[in-house]
């Protein structure tokens, strides 16, 4: 197996994997290769999203908050540890996409304020730079590409030659296996004294991060891909040094005084909102709970060795046509059957039992349309898949 990027030593983990299927019920239902989607939850997420659910019906959603106050605060210090930051620099939101949004609002974007974004921007990231565009006359310069597929460095140090007010790239975009040089682009930010947001929504629990030794400000991320956390969670971390105030603060983010004024609550918890579904919340932590358990690195090193197999068994079908860039890793793999659409091969591969998804060019045009590809089809691993499922996809899409 040749070394990818985002690799980590140690390969596929056959214990560990089958530990998490026994404890998966969905695992048994389908071929799942769609965790870059929505990976599959626990039996222990499932029961600590339901069983809070059955306490607010029981005793009521403010006696059930009270309950599991000691539970939830915990998805602080959890995340903290995945991401090697301070608990309170962590806020918890719904989605990255909101995480996102709260962040660059903070960022107060004003007239000819350059934003440097790579390729692998994600569509809704994109869609919010362009508003602010048309809105307050912020200027948005996408840096090129080199003959990996991953950012330009040396295009992204020209573009940070003039003032910028922010750098942002996804480690891993929505629609390819590329791992951006995200410690080379902080490392760039950081030189120029640009704040940097990471867009870690693809390889929070797929890939190590350290937001020191990347050298980003700001983070974003998702509960329910690569961390096995249920949809409608989602994280934002804050490097306390930029001083950031939110847009529109609430009552969980701030206090109101006697005199009219209001005091921020210190951290990043400035940036949550008092209203959230506390089932979800207790969820993830469960999901986090159980990647430490299992040693974050065994999981990332599953995953990454499955994608690498994937990215080698799926060249090797005739027809099919991998399309990840040369600097591509980890658990995504995309691909094209010639002469089908790729949402045809989403549906021709459920009629096995594989779920994989497609993902258009909409969805990352800096990236899908300037490759000339107008959608690819998108499989991705976890821990509870195993070499089984990607002979099984490869031998479904051949001829
Ligand atoms: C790279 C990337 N960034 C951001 C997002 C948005 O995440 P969310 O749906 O949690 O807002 C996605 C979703 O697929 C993504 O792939």
């Amino acid at each position: 197996m040749t070394a990818s990027p985002g690799a980590v030593a140690g390969g596929i983990d056959d214990a560990l994997s089958a530990a998490a299927r026994s404890s998966t019920p969905g695992a048994a239902h389908a071929r799942h290769l769609n965790a870059a989607g929505a990976s599959l939850p626990s039996t222990a997420v499932l029961d600590a999203v339901i069983g809070h659910l059955r306490l607010e019906a029981k005793i009521g959603g403010y006696e059930a908050a009270e309950a599991a106050r000691p539970n939830t605060e915990s998805a602080y210090a959890l995340v903290a540890a995945l991401l090697g930051g301070r608990t309170e620099d962590v806020a918890l939101t719904e989605s990255a996409t909101v995480s996102w949004q709260r962040a660059v609002d903070a960022l107060r974007l004003g007239p000819g304020d350059r934003v440097v974004a790579t390729a692998s921007t994600y569509v809704s990231s994109a869609l919010n730079l362009f508003e602010l565009r048309r809105r307050h006359g912020v200027v948005i310069d996408v840096v090129g590409t080199d003959e990996t597929g991953a950012v330009d460095l040396a295009g992204l140090r020209a573009a940070l030659r003039a003032p910028a007010a922010l750098v942002t790239a996804a480690h891993v975009p929505t629609s390819s296996g590329l791992v951006e040089p995200v410690a080379e682009i902080g490392a760039i930010a950081r030189e120029a004294g640009v704040p940097f947001l990471l867009d870690a929504t693809q390889s929070v629990g797929q890939l190590p991060l350290d937001v020191a030794a990347l050298g980003c400000t700001l983070l974003v991320g998702t509960g329910r891909k690569f961390l096995r956390a249920p949809r409608g969670t989602g994280l934002l971390w804050v490097d306390p040094s930029l001083g950031l105030r939110p847009l529109a603060p609430d009552v969980r983010g701030a206090v109101w005084m006697e005199d009219d004024s209001y005091v921020l609550a210190p951290g990043a918890r400035r940036f949550e909102t008092w209203e959230h579904a506390h089932a979800l919340r207790l969820g993830l932590v469960a999901a986090l709970a159980e990647l430490q358990a299992a040693g974050p690195d065994r999981v990332y090193a599953h995953i990454a060795s499955l994608g690498s197999l994937a990215r080698t068994g799926l060249a090797e079908v005739p027809g099919v046509r991998v399309v990840d860039p040369p600097a591509a890793g980890g658990g995504i793999v995309t691909f094209v059957r010639e002469g089908e659409p790729p949402a045809d091969t989403v549906r021709a591969l459920r009629g096995h039992g594989l779920h994989v998804t497609s993902v258009p060019a909409s969805h990352g045009r800096w990236d899908l349309s300037r490759r000339g590809l107008p959608a690819v089809v998108r499989a991705s691993v976890h821990l509870y898949n195993t070499p089984d499922d990607i002979t099984a996809l490869t031998a479904a899409l051949h001829p």
